[in-house]
Order: C-alpha cells, then sequence, then structure tokens
C-alpha cells in the first residue's frame, strides 16, 4: 500500500472512497478547520495535523492537495522538497511565476507530480479517447467543452465561508480544467494560445444582489490547440447545469448527448465519406474500459477513481502520469493568460512550453500577475476578480453569507 496524507478534508475526503483499490492508504490528515478535522480523523481513524510542516514529517510516501485552490503550488512544492510525490486538484498554479518554480521544482526532485483532474475520465470521455485514438473521426479541427455548475445561494455561501474565500474571488476563467482537459486527453493535443472574453452577471439575474461574490458569471475561452485546432471552453455558473464535450474531426464529429441522457454519445459521419461497415449516426451508452465495477461507485462519474487509479500506477512505475506537471501547469496558463486576455477585449495571448524551454522559464519566472486578493494586496497594478472592476457587494448579500456560515460551524473574521 502507498502511504497517502491529504490536505483538505473538504473535498479531501472523496479520495478515501476509492483509495484502497487503487493501492493506497490514507495515514494522515491536515486542516486548519479543526472541528472539521478532528470529525474526519475520527471518521478514517489516522493522525490530524493543523500544521502542514508538521504533516509533511510524518511517515507517507505522498501528498494530495485539497486546500484552497489558488494555493496548491507552494504546498506542492514543500511536498517534493519533502520528498513526497504530490497530486493535486484543480488548479496547479495561480501565476505564471508559479508555473515555472513547480515545473523546475518537479524536474528537480524526480517525484511523480499529476494534476488530479478526473473530468477526463468519465465513460463517454474514455471512449471518445478510445475512439479518436482509432481514427473514427479523423483528426480533430474544433472542439467544445462545457462545465456548468450553478447552485442556489445558501448551497454556495455554504460552500465558500468567509469574503476571501477562493469561491467569492475566483475570475471566470480560472476553473477551465473540467472543460478543457477532457479535450486534452482525447485528442493529446496541447493549448498554445488564448482568446477570452468574461460574461458579467446580468442586473436582471436575482443572484447578483445576493451573493458575497467579487467575479463574473462566466467567461468564453477560445484555445488554439498545438495541431491547428480550436476549442471552446465554457464554465462555470451559467443556468443550464451540466458537461458537454464535442469533438469535429476531419471525417466525423462524436459528443455526448444534451437531451435525454448525457451520459449516452453520438457518433456522427456524413454520408459521403462513409466507409465499409460505419453508419451515419451511432447513439449509445458506453462502458468504463475497465475496473467497471469500483468506477461505477466513486464520485464524479468514476472520475474519482481513475485519478486515484493514474496516481498509484505512477508511483508503482515511476513513469510520470498523463496530467503531469507539463500539462497540469499548461492548464492554468490558460486559465491565467485568458483573464489577461479577457481584459483585453480578447486579444491574444501565447501559452508557453515550459517543457525543455529556458527561455520560456526565464521570460515568466517573475510574473506575479494575479487577481486573488492575497496577491493583490501586496503587490501594484494587479487586477480585480471581475474584468469589470471592484464588484460591490450589497448588505442584503453580506447578511446573508454571514447568517450561511453560522450555519456551518464557520467562526472567522467575517461572522
Ligand atoms: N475535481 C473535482 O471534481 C473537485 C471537486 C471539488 C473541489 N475540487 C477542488 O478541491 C480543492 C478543495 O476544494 P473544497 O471545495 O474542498 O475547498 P474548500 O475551500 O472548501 O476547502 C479547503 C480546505 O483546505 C483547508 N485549508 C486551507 N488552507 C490550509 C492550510 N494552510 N493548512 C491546512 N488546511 C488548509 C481549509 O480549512 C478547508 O477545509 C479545490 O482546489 C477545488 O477546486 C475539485
Amino acid at each position: 500500500m502507498i502511504k497517502v496524507g491529504v490536505i483538505g478534508v473538504g473535498r479531501g475526503r472523496s479520495f478515501v472512497s476509492s483509495a484502497k483499490t487503487a493501492g493506497m492508504e490514507l495515514v494522515a490528515l491536515c486542516d486548519t478547520w479543526e472541528e472539521k478535522l478532528d470529525a474526519v480523523g475520527k471518521q478514517f481513524n489516522v493522525s490530524t495535523y493543523t500544521d502542514y510542516d508538521k504533516f509533511l514529517e510524518h511517515d507517507m510516501d505522498a501528498v494530495i492537495l485539497a486546500n484552497y485552490f489558488h494555493q496548491h503550488a507552494p504546498f506542492a512544492i514543500k511536498a517534493l522538497e519533502a520528498g513526497k510525490h504530490v497530486m493535486s486538484e484543480t488548479t496547479a498554479v495561480i501565476t505564471m511565476a508559479e508555473a515555472v518554480a513547480l515545473v523546475n521544482k518537479v524536474e528537480e526532485t524526480g517525484k511523480i507530480y499529476m494534476l488530479a483532474e478526473n473530468y477526463p475520465y468519465f465513460k463517454y470521455n474514455q471512449e471518445m479517447r478510445r475512439l479518436y485514438q482509432a481514427g473514427e473521426i479523423g483528426e480533430m479541427v474544433y472542439g467544445e467543452g462545457e462545465y456548468l455548475h450553478p447552485d442556489p445561494v445558501e448551497v454556495r455561501n455554504k460552500r465558500a465561508a468567509g469574503f476571501l474565500h477562493w469561491r467569492n474571488n475566483l475570475p471566470a476563467t480560472y476553473y477551465n480544467t473540467h472543460a478543457l482537459a477532457p479535450l486534452m486527453h482525447i485528442t493529446d493535443t496541447m493549448p498554445v494560445m488564448v482568446n477570452a472574453l468574461c460574461i458579467p452577471y446580468s442586473d436582471k439575474d436575482e443572484q447578483i444582489d445576493l451573493l458575497p461574490k467579487k467575479s463574473d458569471t462566466s467567461s468564453v475561452i477560445l484555445t488554439r490547440m498545438n495541431n491547428h485546432s480550436v476549442v471552446r471552453t465554457i464554465g462555470t455558473d451559467l443556468r443550464g447545469h451540466g458537461n458537454w464535450y464535442r469533438i469535429h474531426g476531419t471525417r466525423g464529429s462524436m459528443e455526448n448527448l444534451r437531451t435525454m441522457d448525457p451520459q449516452m454519445m453520438r457518433v456522427r459521419h456524413d454520408r459521403f465519406e462513409l466507409k465499409e461497415g460505419e453508419v451515419e449516426e451511432k447513439i449509445y451508452k458506453p462502458e468504463f474500459p475497465f475496473m467497471a465495477d469500483v468506477a461505477n461507485t466513486t464520485g464524479h462519474g468514476g472520475g474519482d477513481f481513475f485519478t486515484d487509479y493514474y496516481f498509484a500506477e505512477a508511483i508503482r512505475t515511476g513513469v510520470q502520469p498523463y496530467f503531469d506537471v507539463y500539462k497540469a501547469v499548461a492548464m492554468s496558463a490558460v486559465a491565467i493568460q485568458g483573464y489577461k486576455s479577457a481584459h483585453e477585449n480578447g486579444a491574444p495571448y501565447e501559452i508557453p512550453d515550459f517543457k525543455n524551454s529556458n527561455a520560456v522559464r526565464e521570460k515568466y519566472k517573475n510574473d506575479n500577475w494575479c487577481p486573488m486578493p492575497e496577491f493583490r494586496d501586496v503587490q501594484p497594478n494587479q487586477p480585480f476578480a471581475s474584468v469589470y472592476g471592484d464588484l460591490p457587494i450589497t448588505e442584503k448579500a453580506k447578511e446573508l453569507a454571514r447568517k450561511h456560515w453560522v450555519e456551518i460551524g464557520y467562526r472567522g473574521e467575517d461572522v
């Protein structure tokens, strides 16, 4: 068994459900929210720590990062320095400078680094990869990835305690990996350039006055991939919950269904180029390629099992996983460079390839441009979380948020 410690007992808990089958054992937990930490520690009967440095001294092989979204890189770097393999929740880095530092550290330590991106491992996304790799639709020329996750105000507040919580301050381009990663995985392409626009909350949206949120409702990111194709990704707060992926190739297209069962897929060929044995349209429900029994019982459409599985496999074999540090920072770069682009009405920004390039690392090693409050407050000329400026929070939203935060036992200074 690979001994694993988890930081962040919110999302971090879900790792446990498939860890054993993947060959991993939870041995320690770390969180600064003591009540939650104690409860989860008792539930799994493992050691608990409120101090990350002490936690890293625990006897373990690997660390899973499920702490705050925008603080993964420094925690990953510390874990790598302590000789641990790292699997990080999205996102890998929050600045381009962090991308350089993280890539350097993974190379220097030789430890396994994986982004825990689970959406590529949905049944239909794995099936799309199988079909694509077999040449079913030729080469991607255009793709779409959509991750839409609207929620009622109460749910959102209870998931984001504190005015400075990352979910209340995250620009609309930043939660992009669930939309983009499946397209990269299906087609083995990498992003090279972005143009993005952010979409503000409409004043007709009843949530606008009720949420303590400083960022925009959504963004559209156009990404040029390294095979010259273009993909469009959207997320996250648009109404119409769901995940959809679609790829147009040089001889066909495929997608998961928008109507009825979104677990089903549609593969489409045009009549004029049908090959023998092919049909114009196939609609069916795919199954996992392997370990379906376990995957079907785990979260996020089985994706949570496959991230555990591939992380453990990488540690056992010593071979970096598919979502290695280079793909991880490339996706974060799409979010960051995309947000720069959105500030200039969609101007193009490059997505540098950090692999094998000292010039790229030199260029970005001091690029600390970042909209998150703790970066903005310590350096000049930083962007706000919305491209439309420093959005006000209404008194009504503050009052409602405090009520919800008290209900979940939050005792921070904001209540
Ligand atoms: N892949 C997925 O499907 C999926 C789903 C949910 C969340 N996530 C990701 O998981 C991460 C965590 O999400 P969440 O919703 O649980 O976030 P959260 O903000 O609710 O929880 C983060 C936890 O980390 C703890 N923490 C923060 N700083 C710490 C520190 N210095 N030391 C110890 N503990 C610390 C907090 O107390 C909190 O309990 C995020 O990156 C999120 O994007 C991924």
